[in-house]
């Protein structure tokens, strides 16, 4: 591991990705770090390689300072929300009067899939995607009927109104769960392709819920459209948090958004889901969208670098593996079916290369043979993991 600094490099000034040494990281006790002996580089799930951005470290810590410990109160989190989408996104829809807060984002879908469906009544996703979404759904009762993404990591429309077809045949309130951006392909569906859902969704009688949560971890280059933004999208509903983009998963807090038309149906979620989210993550969640845009900012600059880099190390060491670099998330969707390995290629590469990845197996159809990486790491980590996944194939 000579290849990984120790110490912080001086070259990573600014970019929240060069900040932390590996030897920083290994003493952290979150799940990814946790989860696998020291010799392995853990690249697997969704945290960042960051130390907090300024601005939430101070806000937890007054808060702490404070003893600002008690329940959570009021639409802050909610505002803070609606102001950072009119900045990105130009979106200026977003009715504080029509959200509730909720612990997490999955736990958020759960309670927006009981608003919309009952039990029995079908959930169309596209697959290969992130694989909580079969655990939590199929958990729920609720059959799931796939919509494969086409060979580009786009929408299929074909595909989706036939699922949304078998769907309405399958039970009464049928529900679609859109990925948007789309995790694990980092596909960032177009204001164009969102509309043509909302018809669709209009004419067969679907719900759509919409994860949102990597909508803030888009390349400058490009941009992210809110599902509700788009017209005929007013019975949609979205879930939103500033925690993957922010690294806040362990301080527990998202936002239900609904459409106008789903504005009757959200006021009827339990009161006791308000009572899960932390009142100190939601400091923390409102802080990060109130005053983390520039550290945003350097960490999306990060992630272009990241891309990139992969894209160079593979095509210089891992030629047969395809990439395609993606404008959303921190996640690198590797095709690796053309390199002939024996068995779940996340399996090789961390029993050989003491790598680990996320195996494509559990996303669903389309997700055989193909690895997850997570590129919100150091970019000495990146190119020691593709040195280690080439040496794994001697
Ligand atoms: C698409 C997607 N949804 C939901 C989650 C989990 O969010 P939460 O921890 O808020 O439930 C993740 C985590 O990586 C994700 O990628």
């Amino acid at each position: 591991m000579d290849s990984v600094p120790r110490d912080i490099p001086a070259s990573g000034a600014g970019n929240p990705l060069q900040q932390l040494s590996l030897e920083q990281l290994r003493r952290r006790t979150s799940m990814k770090w946790r989860t696998y002996p020291d010799d392995v580089l853990p690249l697997w799930v969704a945290e960042m390689d960051v130390p907090l951005a300024e601005p939430v470290a101070r806000a937890i810590t007054d808060a702490v300072t404070l003893g600002d410990t008690g329940y959570p109160a009021g639409t802050g989190y909610a505002e803070a929300l609606a102001e950072f989408a009119s900045k990105r996104w130009d979106w200026d829809g977003l009715a504080v009067e029509h959200t509730a807060i909720v612990p997490d984002v999955m736990l958020g879908i759960v309670e927006m899939l009981k608003l919309v469906s009952g039990p029995n009544d079908p959930v169309i996703v596209n697959s290969p995607v992130y694989p909580p979404f079969y655990q939590f759904v199929g958990n729920m009762g609720r059959p799931i009927i796939e919509a494969p993404l086409g060979a580009d990591g786009r929408i299929d429309f074909g595909t989706l109104e036939d699922a949304f077809g078998r769907a309405v045949a399958g039970g009464d309130r049928p529900a679609y769960l859109l990925c948007s951006p789309h995790n694990p392909t980092g596909t960032l569906h177009t204001a164009d392709e969102l509309a043509y859902v909302a018809a669709l969704a209009r004419t067969y009688g679907v719900r759509v819920v919409a994860d949102e949560i990597h909508a803030p971890i888009v390349a400058a280059s490009a941009t992210f459209v809110p599902y509700l933004s788009v017209p005929g999208a007013q019975s949609g509903l979205s879930l939103m948090s500033a925690s993957k983009a922010w690294n806040l998963a362990g301080l527990k807090a998202a936002l239900a958004i609904a459409g106008p038309d789903a504005a009757d149906d959200l006021a009827h979620i339990p009161e006791e889901v308000g009572h899960g989210p932390s009142h100190v993550g939601i400091i923390a969640h409102t802080a990060a969208l109130r005053s983390g845009g520039d550290w945003l900012d350097a960490l999306l600059a990060g992630l272009d670098g990241n891309r990139r880099l992969l894209a160079g190390l593979l095509a210089e060491h891992l030629p047969a593996m395809r990439y395609e670099p993606a404008p959303a998330t921190y996640l690198a969707w590797l095709d690796c079916r053309s390199l002939d390995l024996c068995g779940d290629p996340a399996t090789v590469f961390l029993e050989r290369g003491r790598v680990a990845l996320t195996s494509g197996a559990g996303f669903g159809t389309g997700g055989a043979g193909f690895v997850r990486m997570n590129l919100a790491t150091s970019a000495e980590v990146i190119t020691e993991a593709v040195r280690r996944m080439a040496a794994a194939l001697d």
